[in-house]
């Protein structure tokens, strides 16, 4: 598959593995971009003449292709730039429409990347969180706690970015039928169907870039009934019916979430990644990533002093902590020798500090590039590294 992506042209040999960063772009997307500015550019919306229309086309045509994918209704998704701004649109989006008052009942992980973290904190005068174990599986006894709880509000990350665990969402609506469930799906979209309608959220946010599509583009789902009780957060151009010196009638949903000049080339990129990860299908990209992730944790568990943090029941995310060699030192190593890989708490600090009790893991992620090579790299400079580290 490395052939599809241009990138590996340019650098043959590097093992990417830091795909829960940011994706790799197959060559589908980077010709859709530059197709996309020689024969299609213009402004969306506003203009009457053909390019402007075709460019409208272009952008409407992606926000179908989301809807699609996620089993969603077209005008329930709002393009957004990424997970970080969906999820502060809705927080705010919902404290403003009185949907959500700050001493409303919020419960949320402990693993909760800080964009599916900090809103909340923000919006809401307390969370509460549901502990999880050092695999980002949810402690057991989480049912009751979390019907006790009684929340107005749940938000949760449908996989995490740190141990791949997939969050059980149905099970979590059935003990909470009346909740606002927001799903953070920043790491299972690349990874598996995430069928919104099947897990009967209320809203959903993801990044394209994590999906091989641009950086800068994303999108916010809201289900129907709930999008069309919100104010807008952002407010600017392109979302209002009527401007009077004294009244404002907003553009229908979802128009009116999305103020300003949007990013057309990034939605037409995204458009062309959800196919591009559709010819290649979910079975097969699970099939690729359970396979090289059953090689990396035989790799990993081959090793001494070392604290694996990986879901049975996961995407293929895997950190560790190694007892003798910070995780930067092993990023550092293994990044000099060609092999990409994360170091730090990766905007997970509560698990890091109360769950993992380390300072910072080394974060390996996978993507439809990877192969049995880049996981033998890995393993050989990671093992390389310790023994220098040991000797140094
Ligand atoms: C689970 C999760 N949520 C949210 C984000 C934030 O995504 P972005 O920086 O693209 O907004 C990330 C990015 O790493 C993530 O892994």
């Amino acid at each position: 598959m490395k052939e599809r992506f241009p990138m590996f042209a340019t650098k043959p040999g590097l093992a990417y593995l830091d795909s829960a960063s940011t994706t790799q772009k197959p060559d589908v997307v980077l010709n859709q971009i530059q197709n996309y500015y020689t024969n299609r550019n213009s402004n969306v919306h506003r203009g009457l003449y053909p390019l402007a229309e075709e460019s409208t086309e272009t952008y409407e045509s992606a926000r179908q292709v989301v809807a699609r994918f996620l089993n969603v209704e077209k005008e329930e998704i709002i393009f957004t730039s990424g997970t970080t701004e969906g999820l502060n649109l809705l927080s705010e989006s919902l404290l403003r429409s009185n949907v959500i008052s700050p001493e409303d009942v919020c419960v949320i992980t402990e693993l909760e990347h800080h964009s599916n973290l900090l809103p909340w904190r923000r919006v809401f005068s307390k969370v509460n969180y549901l502990e999880v174990d050092e695999n980002g599986d949810l402690l057991e006894g989480w049912e009751e706690k979390l019907k006790a709880f009684n929340p107005k509000l749940i938000a949760l990350s449908h996989a995490s970015n740190v141990t791949g665990a997939v969050h059980p969402i149905k099970k979590i609506r059935l003990i909470c039928p009346d909740a606002i469930i927001v799903l953070d799906i920043a790491q299972s979209v690349a990874h598996m169907k995430v069928d919104l309608k099947d897990l009967d959220v209320d809203a959903a946010a993801f990044s394209g870039h994590k999906i091989y599509s641009p950086m800068g583009i994303g999108a916010l789902f809201v289900k129907k009934p709930l999008l069309e009780k919100l104010e807008p957060f952002k407010v600017g151009g392109g979302m209002i019916r009527e401007v009077r010196k004294d009244e404002i009638i907003w553009d229908e949903i979802p128009s009116k979430f999305e103020a300003g000049t949007p990013n057309v080339e990034g939605a037409s990129g995204l458009a062309r990644a959800i196919k591009f990860v559709e010819e290649i299908g979910f079975e097969m990209i699970r099939e690729i990533e359970d396979e090289l992730v059953f090689d990396l944790m035989l790799e990993l568990r081959s090793l001494e002093n070392i604290r694996i943090f990986h879901s049975n029941n996961g995407v293929g995310v895997v950190s560790f902590y190694h007892e003798k060699v910070h995780p930067h030192d092993v990023a550092q190593y293994l990044g000099d020798n060609g092999v990409c890989v994360r170091a730090g708490h990766h905007c997970t600090q509560v698990l890091h500090r109360d769950v993992l009790q380390v300072p910072a893991t080394v974060r390996v992620s996978l993507g439809v590039y990877n192969s049995r090579e880049d996981i033998i790299k890995f393993a050989e400079t990671l093992r390389e590294c310790i023994e220098f580290y040991s000797k140094n």
